[in-house]
């Protein structure tokens, strides 16, 4: 089956739908059994997919997960009320007192954050490595090294990782390998063909693709998923089959809205690389991107979400830029049908492996699924509004 027909087809067994097109939604947190027997075959196959009680999960959440399991290529998936508790729960499934983390250093802040907060206070000492690091991550290998986490392509910077290098030298060492996959989305990557074990998504993005939903999976390969799972488990980590309901409702699009993001997004990729303003794109697809070459080998598309790096500017020039927009609005988001647009700030702060030239601005632009020339008629005027902004403080 093609990527295309398993969005349409996956998670649909008439178990779960009982007959309707798509899963609906079944709210339940208690299951009554009839004898002691029933509640016994409840209790021994709970793990697989057999009703139980409402923390597993009912028939909404179990359409969703096989759906999602198939479309990442893993065993199973466990689902989480966001992208960020997917993170920290499989983090935190795997790790202990005294055990060390390997983590890339352009991953999204609240990782980071997690890593040198909550982590640093249970006693789990984390290492930051450059994201093109590639063989050389054997350097930073200690005896009680447990996890590699990954993010290809990292957020805001969008730095692609060498993901197979990575793992086989992490499984050399009797390491975990998890990627936050969020920005391939499930269809546009195959983590576990490359020596991932966990995958994760911040399903709130594409999966979703409506704005309007906080969710989170992560999908593992036989060797995690009963700890993944279990582990989870006994942390409360649970969903609501009404969010479940919409995120699968949102799936059944992803590979029409994903071909629609990346033809937009190519589009103002392309116009933005021609302006004299701009020093260079990090969109994955685009040579000027650290990594260029694994996202050819390791991607079969883009999306929508891309940055670029101006020439020059200050605070004033990126905040006239980026205010008044008609149709990118100002978000700490993405993967939803519109478009957004960040000025991003502080960057260099934000990095311990590498450096970060913060003196020339970085934007970031989600390219929705407007007419493209609306868009590019947008950034045409923010770029006169910028202009405008630089030459007055000169
Ligand atoms: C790459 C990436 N991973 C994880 C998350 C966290 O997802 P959530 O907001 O659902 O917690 C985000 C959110 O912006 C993200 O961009």
């Amino acid at each position: 089956m093609e990527k295309e027909t398993k969005i349409v087809s996956l998670g649909r067994d008439k178990k779960w739908t009982n007959g309707a097109v798509n899963p609906p939604v079944f709210r339940a947190s208690t299951i009554l059994f009839a004898s002691m027997e029933e509640m016994n075959y409840a209790a021994k196959n709970r793990a697989n997919g057999e009703p139980f009680y409402g923390r597993r999960g009912g028939p909404t959440h179990f359409a969703f997960q096989a759906a999602i399991s198939e479309l990442e290529g893993g065993v199973g998936t466990a689902l989480y009320p966001s992208g960020s508790a997917a993170i920290s729960a499989s983090l935190l499934s795997f790790l202990k007192s005294g055990d060390h983390l390997l983590m890339v250093d352009s991953v999204y802040e609240p990782t980071r954050a997690l890593c040198d907060n909550l982590l640093a206070g249970f006693g789990i000492e984390t290492t930051y490595y450059d994201p093109l690091i590639g063989a050389g991550i054997v350097d930073l290998i200690k005896e009680n090294t447990k996890v590699l986490f990954l993010e290809s392509p990292g957020s805001i910077t969008m730095e692609v990782q060498d993901v197979p290098t990575l793992s086989a030298i992490a499984h050399d060492h009797d390491m975990v390998v998890m990627l936050d996959n969020t920005w391939a989305s499930p269809i546009n990557s195959r983590p576990f063909d490359m020596g991932v074990d966990i995958s994760i998504q911040a399903a709130t993005k594409y999966i979703v693709g409506h704005s309007d939903v906080m969710i989170g999976t992560a999908t593992a390969n036989e060797k995690c998923w009963d700890q993944l799972r279990e582990n989870s488990y006994l942390q409360g980590q649970c969903t609501s089959p009404d969010d479940v309901y919409l995120a699968s409702r949102g799936l059944r699009t992803l590979a029409v809205r994903m071909a629609q993001h990346e033809k937009n997004a190519l589009q103002v990729a392309n116009w933005l690389a021609e302006r004299p303003e701009v020093d260079s794109l990090r969109h994955p697809a685009f040579p000027s991107c650290p990594g260029h070459e694994f996202f050819k080998r390791d991607f079969s598309a883009s999306n929508g979400l891309f940055s670029f790096i101006l020439k020059e500017g200050n605070q004033r020039a990126v905040t006239a830029f980026v205010e008044n927009m008609k149709h990118f609005k100002m978000g700490f988001s993405w993967g939803g049908y519109e478009s957004l647009i960040l000025g991003v700030f502080g960057i260099d702060k934000l990095r311990s492996a590498t450096q970060w030239d913060s003196s020339k601005p970085l934007i970031r632009l989600h390219i929705g699924l407007e007419n493209v020339d609306d868009l590019i008629a947008d950034l045409e005027a923010a770029f006169v509004r910028f202009n405008g902004a630089l030459n007055n403080g000169k």
